[in-house]
């Protein structure tokens, strides 16, 4: 894929009507509906305001949750609209619907220098269908389209994608930034890159393993995943997290690995628990020796050590998935430990966006990172080697 795609900077948007796809998909309190963090409007403002200032009437739109049947209230993108005018310091108009008649008449309206939010792109069925009409009606409203929302340019959607059919489409400086680290680091990576993948399922990081196995020196297997690469070798997990199913796969990549000549490093030790709780009894044991009625939930001392040595060698280092149940203090210590390392390596650090962003951010290790990427499954399609609908549509540099 091609990661080096017109910006912003390189199209004239001086008094035009430009359509700007954001990731205004933010967490919500369920009770109240208040936005419990606005990290991803924070990320979008570089863009906008490049924009305001340059002269462009700004038509804004991003989807939030999954609304299954036409408007829901609850997805309203009307909070977003007020912390993203906080945020501005200016008004930010809103509109009550996506392509209807109140978007319609205030975009035909908006002027130079002022702000428009259409409402949630997901009321509006075609969205996610790629409906040429809809994305038809929506560049109708403007004359360039810019995308800012890398977390959602793995859906090939009406707004992501399916609108740059019609309307000349650049990128914002926020998928700048991650088509620069992350496809910098997977097309030509400073080396050794090391890739140090977690999280709880095999069965989700498949496609990601295959692909850097290609490319990566090392890889790194730590979280609930390692438990089946541990009972693929005739280890006893215990209660463990244990994907059955993908114990041959796991063996067939450590066997893929050694013909390759990839290093690829799996816990030596495990502290295990005797029960998934915060304050449940544990105790460290050797990989592939946890007792019955046991369950691993980090990584042990050993494996840290062996982990912070890899990456205090790297060039790149790729970091997908905690270690460990970090959400619980007694468990997180395998998770912390990998993030002080990468804090303080000389290694080019890029963080995966979901969970191990989450990770690195409540462990206050987020400023010592070179980048964090805004996207979840987005980030991790990337990792995987796919073409993302939302980059290919636009246009190359
Ligand atoms: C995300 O939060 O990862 C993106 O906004 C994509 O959302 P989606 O999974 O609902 O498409």
């Amino acid at each position: 894929m091609n990661y080096n795609k017109k910006t912003v900077r390189d199209i004239d948007v001086s008094g035009k009507k430009v359509l700007l796809r954001c990731d205004f998909n933010v967490p919500q309190d369920k009770e109240t509906g208040e936005i419990t963090s606005d990290k991803r409007i924070v990320a979008a403002l570089p863009t906008i305001r490049y924009l305001l200032e340059h002269n462009a009437a700004v038509i804004a739109c991003s989807h939030l949750g999954k609304p299954k049947n036409g408007p829901d209230p609850k997805l309203s993108l009307a909070p977003v609209a007020k912390r993203l005018s906080e945020l501005l310091g200016q008004e930010v108009i809103f509109a009550a619907d996506v392509v209807g008649e109140d978007a319609r008449a205030k975009a035909a309206a908006l002027q130079p220098g002022q702000i428009l939010l259409l409402e949630n792109t997901r009321f509006e069925k075609g969205e996610t269908k790629n409906d040429p009409a809809l994305a038809k009606a929506l560049a109708s409203m403007a004359e360039v389209y810019v995308s800012d929302a890398f977390g959602a340019v793995h859906r090939a959607h009406a707004s992501t994608a399916g609108v740059a059919d019609y309307l000349p489409a650049v990128s914002g400086f926020l998928i700048q930034k991650e088509l620069e680290f992350l496809g910098g680091a997977i097309a030509s990576p400073k080396r050794p890159l090391v890739a140090i993948l977690g999280g709880s399922k095999v069965s989700s990081k498949i496609g990601v393993i295959n692909n850097l196995l290609e490319i990566a020196d090392t890889i790194i297997i730590g979280g609930g995943m390692a438990y089946t690469f541990s009972a693929a070798q005739g280890g006893k997990v215990g209660n463990s997290l244990l994907e059955a199913d993908w114990m041959d796969y796991s063996r067939d990549m450590i066997e893929k690995a050694r013909a390759k000549g990839v290093k690829l490093l799996l816990p030596v030790d495990t502290v295990c628990a005797d029960a998934f709780a915060p304050d449940a009894r544990s105790q460290v044991v050797k990989a592939g020796e946890i007792p019955d009625g046991w369950e691993g939930l980090d990584i042990g001392p050993e494996t840290v050590k062996l982990y912070c040595d890899a990456v205090a060698d790297a060039g790149t280092v790729i970091w997908n998935g905690p270690m460990g149940v970090f959400e619980f203090p007694a468990f997180a210590k395998g998770t912390e430990a990998v993030a002080e390392a990468l804090s303080k390596t000389s290694a080019i650090t890029i963080i995966g966006g979901g969970d191990s962003a989450a990770a690195v951010e409540q462990l206050g290790y987020a400023d010592k990172m070179t980048h964090i990427s805004t996207g979840g499954g987005a980030s991790l399609e990337f990792l995987e080697g796919k073409e993302l609908p939302g980059v290919a549509c636009l246009l190359d540099a």
